[in-house]
């Protein structure tokens, strides 16, 4: 269902050959634009950047892999079509109980633009909610240019790290085991992970919501799990759609939060036993959903180094995470 590497232009095919390569990373990852990115994705993110016209009213959520992205995709998609399903009839078909947020809100270069060099997303349900994994000096220029917004959600690398060295060793074919966490880890203190450098990453929307507060909102997993409430409402006002007296005093809020949490999303049979349309099961995603969950996998003295590299990559930055 995707593109070829081969069916596309010459000059992506020239670009392809010129990247640094990574082939030790599963799947392997190339360096372009000063990201390492996942091979197989180079070409969806040549085609989003050359292609996709951003529309003033787009809300796009952007993420480090393995940072919450499930999460948020689901809160902000009950958040903006919960007018059409707020009375209990239509609870019981609510999208969410049925499919994956992933499938619900599509990513550009995951999704849409490796499947079509060009897709036709105009007649997408307005405002238009999407996803990407691009870091902000190479999401496309229309994006830049445009008034749209962006919702950042960012996660303490430790936590991120470990969510996604788990992410990893279950991709990997049958029988090849897992990759032990020290080399990953040496990879990641490098610069080297899916989109990373993980530091590069966060530091490029965390200035960019400095500069703009109205076009780029960061957030964090942490603060979403601290406050819920709060961090919803944040989210429904910077979206433009905020909760109303009535939906501040009903249960609307706790319905959203009941029906994205962790447990009721990872125990509905489309997460348990489904299938996202890049083949990979829906299960993947919701793993423990837990902060500090690092102390399980790595020493005290492997969250140090982690730490050490973050610290000095954020110094001066204002942002601690
Ligand atoms: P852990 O591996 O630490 O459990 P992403 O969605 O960006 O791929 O991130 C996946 C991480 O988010 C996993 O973290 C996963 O368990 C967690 N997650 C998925 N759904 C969640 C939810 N509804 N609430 C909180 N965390 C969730």
């Amino acid at each position: 269902r995707y593109l070829r590497d081969d069916d596309m232009p010459q000059a992506f095919q020239d670009l392809l050959s010129s990247l640094p390569l990574e082939e030790d990373w599963f799947p392997s990852l190339r360096l372009y634009q000063g990201f390492w990115f996942p091979s197989s994705l180079l070409s969806g993110i040549f085609n989003c950047q050359n292609h996709f016209q951003a529309y003033l009213s787009d809300i796009l959520l952007v993420t480090n892999p393995k940072s919450g992205t499930t999460w948020l995709k689901a809160i902000l998609f009950a958040l903006l079509n919960r007018a059409k399903y707020s009375n209990s009839d239509s609870q019981g078909c609510h999208p969410l109980l049925t499919q994956n947020s992933h499938e619900l809100v599509p990513y550009l270069e995951h999704k849409l633009y490796l499947e079509q060099e060009n897709p036709d997303l105009s007649a997408l349900a307005s405002p238009r909610l999407l996803a990407t994994h691009l870091p902000y000096s190479s999401l496309p220029q229309s994006v830049s240019d445009s008034k749209c917004k962006l919702v950042y959600l960012g996660r303490n690398p430790k936590d991120t790290f470990v969510s996604m060295w788990h992410f990893t060793n279950k991709l990997r074919p049958e029988g090849k085991g897992q990759i032990p966490i020290q080399e990953c880890l040496n990879r990641f203190c490098r610069g080297v992970s899916p989109y990373g450098p993980y530091w590069d990453h966060v530091l490029g929307y965390h200035k960019a919501s400095l500069e703009k507060p109205e076009k780029v909102l960061f957030v964090t997993y942490e603060q979403m799990k601290l406050d819920p409430r709060a961090h919803v409402r944040r989210l429904a006002n910077f979206v433009g759609c905020p909760l109303n007296e009535e939906e501040l005093r009903d249960e609307t809020v706790e319905g959203v939060l009941r029906m994205c949490s962790f447990d009721n999303l990872s125990s509905l049979e489309v997460n348990k036993s489904g299938k996202l349309w890049n083949g990979l099961e829906s299960k993947l995603f919701f793993r423990r959903g837990e902060v500090g969950d690092w102390v399980n996998y790595m020493s005290a003295e492997m969250g140090e180094r982690i730490d050490g590299v973050v610290d000095e990559k954020l110094h001066g930055s204002g942002l601690k995470l």
